[in-house]
């Protein structure tokens, strides 16, 4: 076994909390061969939750979990972490816009950011998944510049690519290991644009496969952009066990890197590349050398009209939330 991999959890006392602490617990993310420290972040208003979900982990006698603790102390959360799930947000409830939530989650990932600064390691890997998560990652990172590097920042858009290879294996009848290359363009938003320019299935252009523009350009697109919305719809509460299997599935692919010839979606800082500003977190296809786990944004993909236009209303719609986060906290009282 491997020294152990301290791993924090926010929101851990949350539903996602719930189903994600299990797969990092037991293996699934980091290996079976790898222990794992488990730090779990939450309000003081959730510690007696939190004990409870401590409990429960003791309970299932899990070989590759070492400890686990429960804290609702920052300093005691981010010290010395080497990965951080950051999930602990306000969720948006049914009918709540994005924005309403802006200036809330402004004020937590600023000292999210702050305390990565001050007390994790300089190598910690950070995905965000509390909304709005590419602008929250913008932030923590903005506010760990100097220690933490940005390109250690994330944010999850890999359920919304996870969404995008499911509703193509349905609509072909095919199994999801069939499917690759889908991709993810933008903000984790209505807005994201899901790209099947690239996909394959069954090693044939997916395009082909389906035979069906209007579905590609139309059904799909919408009802990967609003899965979000209508799970809220339905179970009244957001996306929990897809959530957290996509958090996991993106942590494990930056630890483990990714399969020859595939790539996945990651929201991260732009570099500049298809003109997306840099700086701003954005969801691009990636891949992941196994020996740095450092992400290589996919180089040299086209665009036709169509895409064109579906990245800039992302683009302008992430730059807007930026630049109203900024905003939020340049607020003395934030
Ligand atoms: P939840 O409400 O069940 O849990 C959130 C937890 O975070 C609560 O226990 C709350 O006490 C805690 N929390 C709030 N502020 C905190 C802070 N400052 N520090 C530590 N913990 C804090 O919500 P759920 O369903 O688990 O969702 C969490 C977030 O994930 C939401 O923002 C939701 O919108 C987002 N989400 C993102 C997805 C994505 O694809 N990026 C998909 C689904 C949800």
């Amino acid at each position: 076994m491997s020294a152990p991999l301290r791993v924090l959890v926010t929101g851990a006392a949350g539903q996602i909390g719930y189903s994600i602490v299990i797969r990092i617990a037991d293996g699934t993310v980091f290996g079976k061969d790898q222990a794992v420290q488990l730090v779990l972040l939450d309000v003081p208003q959730c510690a007696t939750v939190l004990e409870g979900v401590v409990f429960e982990l003791q309970d299932c006698a899990l070989p590759t979990l070492h400890s686990v603790e429960a804290v609702t102390d920052v300093q005691q959360a981010f010290t010395g972490v080497d990965y951080a799930f950051l999930v602990g947000a306000m969720p948006r409830r049914e009918g709540m816009e994005r924005k309403d939530l802006l200036a809330a989650n402004v004020r937590i990932f600023k000292a999210q950011g702050k305390a990565l600064a001050d007390f994790a390691k300089p190598t910690t890997k950070v995905i965000v998944v509390g909304n709005p998560a590419n602008t929250n990652a913008f932030i923590a990172a903005k506010y760990a510049a100097g220690k933490v590097p940005a390109r250690n920042f994330s944010a999850m858009t890999r359920l919304d690519h996870n969404r995008a290879l499911g509703q193509l294996a349905l609509k072909t009848g095919t199994t999801i290991g069939d499917v690759k290359n889908v991709i993810i363009w933008g903000n984790h938003s209505s807005t994201q644009f899901p790209d099947v320019t690239h996909a394959t299935i069954k090693n044939q252009p997916a395009a082909t496969v389906v035979n069906d523009n209007a579905f590609l350009q139309g059904a799909f697109i919408s009802t990967v952009q609003k899965r979000g919305a209508v799970i809220i719809e339905k179970r009244k509460l957001s996306s929990a066990m897809s959530a957290a299997k996509a958090a996991c599935d993106h942590i494990h692919d930056w630890h483990f890197g990714t399969k020859a010839g595939e790539f996945v979606s990651m929201a991260v800082p732009s570099d500049g590349s298809y003109g997306i500003p840099q700086g701003l977190v954005f969801s691009f296809p990636v891949t992941i050398d196994a020996a740095t786990k450092e992400w290589k944004i996919v180089q040299g993909l086209t665009f036709d009209d169509f895409a064109k236009g579906k990245i800039a209303a992302t683009t302008k719609e992430l730059e807007e939330e930026r630049d109203d986060a900024l905003k939020a906290c340049d607020d003395a009282s934030i």
